[in-house]
């Protein structure tokens, strides 16, 4: 049974990089939805005779949407020209080994790491704006023309090869980005955790061992701790550098190591709990925060990893397991005392919620679900789902139609005078006719469908993480 007709029309789109005024708008654009909403994700599944195998194997796309120019919608895409992409290019054919796909004679960085090709996330950090891949240091990029500057190194305190993650966390009051990286020596595996100044320079490191080289790609960042949902999901690095082996090759599933909440503080940087938590896994936190002397550590836990769900393309989510968010609160005393759940159990990712909720008590999230989850054959997601932790038995959802799909993370942007309420953009693209939209949904109440839609002169394929950047 195949759930996502179509699903590989849009994932072999390959937009050719371009800059344009949307010419088609139904319905009414908010008047307070000023600003670019940005999404990276990867496009491009095959280069000269090398076809790509898994999702994240694709080279960086990112996309700017600019909302309330004089001129109406803008729409800029463009290729991250990562060293990846202009050396492939210039060479007619692929060079560098990636995450789930290898061929004789490929290549990794200095031998040891995956050549980024920042397909991950974007975020705009000391005046410039970064985009991110799964591991390695983000390339900066015009945050307007979205034209490729470099890798960015922040200020020369990190190399092509230091451990680094797509998800940094922003602390808005102090504009400090905290971020982390898993060093994966089977003997030595450490978690480095890294402070930067709002400028862009390194404020401090530290290295931190773990018990298993596991593998992380978000984590938590409250006003007084950090927090990591650490699943027993092992990558083995030696079969990487001496075997020839993918990523996605590399990693195994070992639930008998069983999951751990660690928790650092942020005053410190000293680990001052490691709380088990049983055997599932998290890809991605949906936010973080303190109530009083308890840390709140909101997550979307499966029963087994993702990444294997991701190929082999585009045969995408044929057996995927369930997930649902769930909310873990711990105590001062290192111990977990409440566990709460949303009876949304379809799979659900790209969580997002509102900006100014970032490490604050809050109650409301976005997140995509893919409604067939349990059912086998191929699938993509195609609801839209806005929870809230105050009536966690009734999630909102919005399902879209056979062969149409969300093809990019949420973005929520509220009313800066409080008098609207707030909306939730989403691109959904129409994979049998070749169509991609950026649609405007009622945040609140997603179940009644798009307010506004926004028609691209150019499909995409299907992105990762978005960001908004008011104006
Ligand atoms: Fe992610």
């Amino acid at each position: 049974m195949d759930h996502a007709p179509f699903l590989e029309r849009a994932l072999a789109i390959v937009p050719r990089d371009d800059t344009y005024i949307v010419e088609r708008v139904s319905g009414r654009l908010p008047a307070f939805l000023r600003g670019t909403y940005y999404l990276n994700g990867p496009a491009r599944f095959s280069r000269g005779p090398v076809k790509y195998d898994h999702w994240l194997d694709g080279d960086g796309l990112v996309c700017a949407v600019v909302f309330g120019g004089e001129d109406g919608v803008r729409i800029t895409h463009r290729f991250v020209r990562t060293r990846k992409l202009s050396e492939e290019e210039a060479a007619e054919r692929a060079i560098y080994r990636t995450f789930g796909t290898a061929f004789p004679g490929d290549r990794l960085n200095r031998g040891v790491a995956l050549e980024s090709p920042a397909n991950i996330s974007v975020y705009p950090f000391a005046g410039t704006l970064l985009a991110f891949g799964e591991q390695g240091l983000p390339s900066e990029l015009d945050p307007i023309a979205l034209e490729t500057r470099g890798l960015f190194t922040f200020r020369g305190a990190l190399t092509d090869v230091t451990p680094f993650s797509a998800h940094p966390k922003r602390d808005a009051a102090t504009g400090e980005l905290i971020n982390f990286g898993v060093s994966f020596s089977a003997a030595h595996p450490m978690l480095n955790v890294y402070s930067f100044a709002a400028e862009g320079t390194l404020n401090w490191r530290r290295r931190l061992p773990l018990d298993a080289p596991r593998t992380i790609h978000d984590f938590a960042v409250t006003a007084r701790h950090i927090a990591f949902y650490a699943s027993p999901y092992v990558l083995d690095a030696a079969a990487i550098v001496r075997r020839g082996r993918t990523v996605m090759d590399a990693l195994s599933w070992r639930p008998e190591l069983g999951t751990r909440l660690l928790v650092l503080s942020r005053e410190t940087g000293d680990v001052i709990a490691s709380i088990p938590l049983g055997g599932c896994y998290c890809l991605h936190v949906v936010n973080g925060f303190d109530d009083g002397g308890d840390l709140v550590v909101d997550v979307i836990e499966y029963e087994r990893p993702i990444y294997e769900q991701y190929r082999v393309m585009p045969e995408l989510f044929t057996g995927v397991g369930r997930g649902r968010p769930v909310r873990y609160v711990a105590g001062a005393d290192g111990v977990v005392h409440r566990r709460a759940a949303i009876a949304y159990s379809h799979a659900p990712d790209f969580p997002t919620t509102d900006p100014h909720d970032a490490s604050r008590a809050y109650t409301e999230f976005w997140m995509l679900g893919i409604s067939a989850t349990g059912q086998p054959g191929r699938k993509f997601f195609d609801e839209l789902v806005h929870a809230d932790w105050s009536r966690p038995d009734r999630p909102d959802v919005y399902r879209d139609a056979a062969g149409r799909f969300f093809a990019g993370e949420p973005a929520v942007v509220s009313d800066p005078s409080g008098r609207e309420a707030p909306v939730l953009i989403c691109p959904m693209c129409d994979a049998e006719h070749g169509r991609t939209v950026v649609a405007i949904f009622p945040a609140r109440d997603v179940a009644r469908g798009p307010i506004a839609s926004v028609e691209l002169r150019n499909p995409l394929p299907p992105l990762f993480h978005s960001y908004f950047v008011a104006s």
